[in-house]
């Protein structure tokens, strides 16, 4: 894993939209993985401003959405279609037919899941996947016992991430109960990963996933077995790592012998470490 701690909040948006328009004007075909939540949405609004700055091209883009609730359609507010019309897609070239977020009122969820997992495979896999951390350590929907193998299909959402949620809805009664989400098998075969986590509250998440045992307890500790994963984190957020002074040094050691080969790529070989 590839750890950069940041000062804050704006820090992780801003570092993270340069990594990922990086990967775009590299790639412009480029297959993205994307997530919701409050964590990426400084990331979005700062790639909205630099398409409107003319510096991105979405037209040849493919996106597939981590996960979406079970029973909200793209009409509700609260439903991860909704938020990314609001956050991204409306707002850039995309192609509408290059968008994928699981249907929340498929007919037959389970047959649905099947499909996603085949059109991710017909485009040739996700190059790079955008994630944020659940304060139980989720990733997507991948709750605590989560298979490290699983694939996309329909989770029963746990009762932390149910009362996390509560307050986007009108009453308790509304709260999804199930979600449908790529699975950690899914997520293991991006062939990036770029994790984010800020504030307090994700501190013992991030500690867990990075420096704790590689568990199905932890779902998003999964990413210890991924050859290109970067974690991009605040300071609160990377409060209670214990080797932060080494992830520190990593990250200096890092720049230094870009500088000293010329070569930007001298880390963007396979094994990532
Ligand atoms: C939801 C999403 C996750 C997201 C998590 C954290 O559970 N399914 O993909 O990472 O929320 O959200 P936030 O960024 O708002 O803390």
């Amino acid at each position: 894993m590839n750890i950069i701690i940041v000062s804050d909040y704006e820090e992780v948006s801003k570092k993270a939209a340069e990594f990922v328009t990086d990967h775009m004007k590299s790639n412009p075909e480029i297959v993205l993985g994307l997530a919701t939540g409050s964590t990426p949405e400084g990331l979005y609004r700062l790639i909205v401003e630099e398409y409107r700055a003319g510096g991105l091209d979405f037209s040849e883009v493919k996106t597939f959405n981590l996960d979406e609730y079970v029973g909200l359609g793209p009409e509700h507010r609260q439903s991860y279609r909704n938020y990314m019309g609001r956050h991204l897609f409306d707002h850039v070239n995309i192609d509408p037919d290059n968008i994928n977020v699981p249907e929340g009122l498929a007919s037959d969820p389970a047959a649905h899941s099947r499909r996603y997992e085949r059109e991710i495979e017909s485009c040739g896999g996700i190059d790079l996947q955008v994630l944020g951390i659940g304060r139980d350590g989720h990733i997507g929907f991948n709750e605590p016992g989560s298979s490290l193998r699983s694939r996309t299909r329909v989770v029963v959402l746990a009762a932390e991430t149910i009362e996390d949620n509560a307050r986007f809805f009108a009453s308790m009664d509304e709260v999804p109960r199930f979600a449908i989400s790529m699975g950690l098998g899914t997520i293991s075969e991006a062939r990036h990963c770029l994790m984010l986590a800020s504030g307090e509250h994700k501190a013992e998440a991030v500690r867990e996933c990075i420096e704790g045992a590689v568990t199905s307890m932890v779902p998003a500790s999964v990413l210890q077995m991924h050859p290109q994963t970067t974690v991009l984190i605040d300071e609160a957020a990377a409060s209670r790592l214990t080797r932060k002074d080494y992830y520190r040094a990593v990250q200096k050691g890092r720049e230094k012998i870009v500088k000293l080969t010329g070569k930007e790529d001298v880390f963007n070989a396979d094994q990532d470490g």
